[in-house]
């Protein structure tokens, strides 16, 4: 380490774009797109951290394959939505920053009954969510699977997107296959992680090849689990190294955790276990309340909570990394530069105020309003938001 360091905000590139800072504005599901419809509220949703100041803003979630999205009201990446999302990547661009959509497949995480078609998972599983069973893929699913991230990327692309970010985590599709819990397969893509790690190099290698450099191309990647049984440090940390060898991406995102079965390992900070289950009707409600307890673990909240386990990965790997997890001020920015990290993003502090960004450019000393209450959690069923946030009705 060197006496100088890196200017956070100052233009920085990512594969093929020129970004103006390097802060990144992370997915959080915007449950705005009812239909799958691009509405004007996900596109204000997005030109607000745009406005505030951010490099790049991430569309969360949009599905490669109608069978990989979370529920029916999800963004579908196909030719009909190209014109809707150009009208989104236009809003944003003409606040200067860059767009990146999230793709993915969201496998065991996914509705089977919201959607119509049966839910995606390496080997077979009951889904609680939809009350039927999951659909294991063979070889010509997943080579269909392979394609529609392909494809999505090459539509992303066409929408006017400057990149985009592979979903290789919490448990969603890709990370079930990592998952050794989950993966009990034993054809070419279960048992050993090379093969667990195959549909993640392919897709990435068949997204690479499918954009070429017209947009950058990044992965969201689960380190750990958190999970007994599930994918831990020493095996991501060399699917990380394989990542790197491919040369198919231009950064990898890191991050840990299970929407699946711990979904507060990636969150820290308050559990809202009332609020989630009453979410659904009675009896789950009163099924889920006892089960909350379990499912939504409580673990402390710091800044940059996810230091430990990344360094781990910038100690191995020379690609460049995105620091991510309870960065919420010029100080946890500035310890990510220092630790070696090329961007850092940003979720929650940037939900609570989109102008953060701004505000910190204006005065380092500027602090986020996030008190990691992590009740928008729990407003992705409906319209996501920070609940202590008000604003005119329509607007993020
Ligand atoms: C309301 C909400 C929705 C989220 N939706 C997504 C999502 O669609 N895809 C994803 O990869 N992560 C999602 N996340 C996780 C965030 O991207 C991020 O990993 C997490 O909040 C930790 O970052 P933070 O400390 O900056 O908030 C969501 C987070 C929140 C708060
Ligand atoms: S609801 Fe608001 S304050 Fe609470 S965690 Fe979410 S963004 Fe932060």
């Amino acid at each position: 380490m060197n006496g100088s360091i890196t200017n956070v905000l100052a233009p920085a590139r990512l594969g093929p774009l020129l970004l103006r800072n390097r802060v990144i504005k992370a997915a959080t599901f915007e449950a705005r797109s009812p239909g799958g419809a691009v509405t004007d509220d996900l596109i204000d949703y997005h030109r607000a951290p745009a406005a505030g100041g951010v490099g790049m803003t991430t569309v969360a979630y949009c599905a490669v394959s109608p069978e990989g999205r979370t529920e029916r009201d999800q963004i579908l990446m196909g030719p009909d939505v190209v014109v809707q999302l150009r009208r989104l990547t236009d809003a944003v661009h003409a606040e200067g920053a860059a767009v990146c959509a999230q793709l993915g497949h969201a496998g065991p995480v996914a509705n089977g009954a919201s959607n119509g078609v049966a839910a995606m998972s390496p080997s077979r599983l009951f889904s609680p969510l939809a009350m039927q069973a999951t659909h294991r893929p063979d070889g010509a699913d997943l080579a269909r699977v392979v394609d529609d991230h392909a494809r999505a990327a090459v539509l992303a692309a066409d929408a006017g997107f400057d990149a985009v970010e592979l979903h290789f985590a919490h448990n969603y599709l890709v990370s079930a296959f990592l998952s050794p819990l989950l993966n009990r397969r034993r054809d070419s893509y279960g048992g050993a992680l090379a093969n667990r790690a195959r549909l993640a190099r392919e897709i990435a290698i068949a997204v690479r090849e499918a954009v070429g450099d017209r947009i950058a191309v990044t992965a969201k990647l689960s380190m750990d689990d958190g999970v007994p049984g599930g994918l831990r440090i020493a095996e991501s940390l060399q699917v990380g190294r394989w990542l790197q060898d491919d040369g198919a991406l231009d950064a990898l995102q890191l991050t840990v955790g299970s929407s699946l079965l711990n979904p507060m390992f990636y969150f820290r900070g308050d559990a809202p276990r009332n609020e989630f289950a009453r979410t659904f009707r009675p009896p789950l409600s009163w099924a889920l309340i006892s089960a909350a307890r379990f499912f939504l673990r409580r673990y402390p909240f710091h800044e940059a909570y996810l230091l430990d386990h990344a360094r781990q990965f910038r100690r191995e790997l020379s690609m460049p990394l995105i620091l991510l997890g309870g960065i919420t001020s010029k100080e946890s920015m500035d310890l990510a530069m220092r630790e070696g990290f090329e961007f850092v993003a940003m979720a929650r502090a940037l939900l609570r105020d989109p102008q953060l960004l701004n505000r910190i450019q204006a005065d380092a000393e500027a602090v986020s309003l996030c008190i990691h209450c992590n009740k928008c959690m729990v407003t992705i069923f409906e319209r996501t938001r920070c609940v202590l946030r008000t604003e005119p009705a329509g607007v993020s």
